[in-house]
């Protein structure tokens, strides 16, 4: 099967199971924060081993369930787990679910995730709205021969987090009384925590947090023409900075904490 068909049959299976409603936003929960799911009215689940194409998510506190919502006038499309290339899987498994929310009509990609703050003057437990990337993962989700009918071979990255948006978000989350940084996003294979000398390099290339996600979404979400937003949750200072050794049970136990300020700000960049 060509994977524009594969994809076509998760998005029709997807319509079936949600009669008739229209999707405008996808949302991807990162580590610690699928809280985020149960603000959403009319939830309609859905495994995603039920759905085609779909592979499972085995990392701690990703539960694996698809979630057709609504919020405030938005019809939602949620991913409560997501796929990380540390668990093995590949690039194209990673962003399959993003190219059927494309196929179901998303505009708007919400992308989060836990990350490790790296610029020294961020702290942890603080939000941070990703103005941009650096992939330092090894690998890139368009890899393969061009899916034609979502997008083009070579597709710009210039605004990708688009400016505008960013600045209506900041805007309103400094109304809200929000504290949200504006930085880079690096990400990391994983799955062991970088050393501090991979820190200083990240910091050196103009790196502000790390993590081990959301990067190959938002590569395929702006390939098939969605406007992206990333948003995420500095859990910990990154390593060697602090000296304190990183847990995951610690970065998940910090985003929790977050889910207030969290929520407040996915909201806002939903209706930004
Ligand atoms: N590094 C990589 N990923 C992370 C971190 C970190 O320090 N914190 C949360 N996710």
């Amino acid at each position: 099967m060509k994977s524009i068909e594969k994809i076509d049959c998760a998005a029709d299976y997807i319509r079936s199971r949600m009669a008739e409603r229209t999707l405008d936003t996808g949302i991807i929960l990162g580590s610690g924060l699928g809280n985020y799911a149960n603000t959403l009215t009319d939830p309609i689940e859905i495994p995603y081993s039920e759905i085609p194409g779909f592979v499972t998510s085995t990392a701690p506190d990703h539960r694996g369930i698809l979630i057709i919502g609504e919020k405030e006038g938005h019809g939602i499309i949620l991913m409560s787990g997501r796929f990380h290339y540390y668990e093995g899987y590949s690039m194209e498994e990673i962003v399959f679910p993003v190219r059927v929310m494309a196929r179901l009509g998303v505009k708007r990609l919400i992308i989060t995730n836990a990350a490790g703050a790296v610029n020294a003057d961020f702290s942890a437990g603080s939000l941070m709205l990703v103005s941009d990337h650096i992939n330092l993962s090894g690998s890139n989700p368009l890899i393969g021969p061009n899916i034609e009918e979502l997008g083009t071979r070579f597709p710009d990255m210039t605004n990708l987090y688009d400016s505008h948006l960013r600045q209506t978000i900041l805007d309103k989350a400094s109304k809200c009384g929000i504290s949200l940084h504006e930085g880079v996003y690096t990400m990391m294979s994983g799955p062991s925590f970088e050393t501090p000398a991979e820190i200083r390099f990240i910091r050196t290339i103009g790196g502000d947090a790390v993590g081990m996600s959301s990067v190959p979404e938002a590569i395929a979400g702006k390939h098939a023409g969605m406007e992206i937003v990333m948003i995420s949750a500095l859990a910990n200072m990154a390593a060697g900075i602090t000296g304190t050794p990183l847990s995951g049970d610690d970065v998940l136990e910090a985003s929790v904490q977050m889910e207030d300020a969290f929520t407040k700000t996915v909201d806002i960049a939903l209706n930004a």
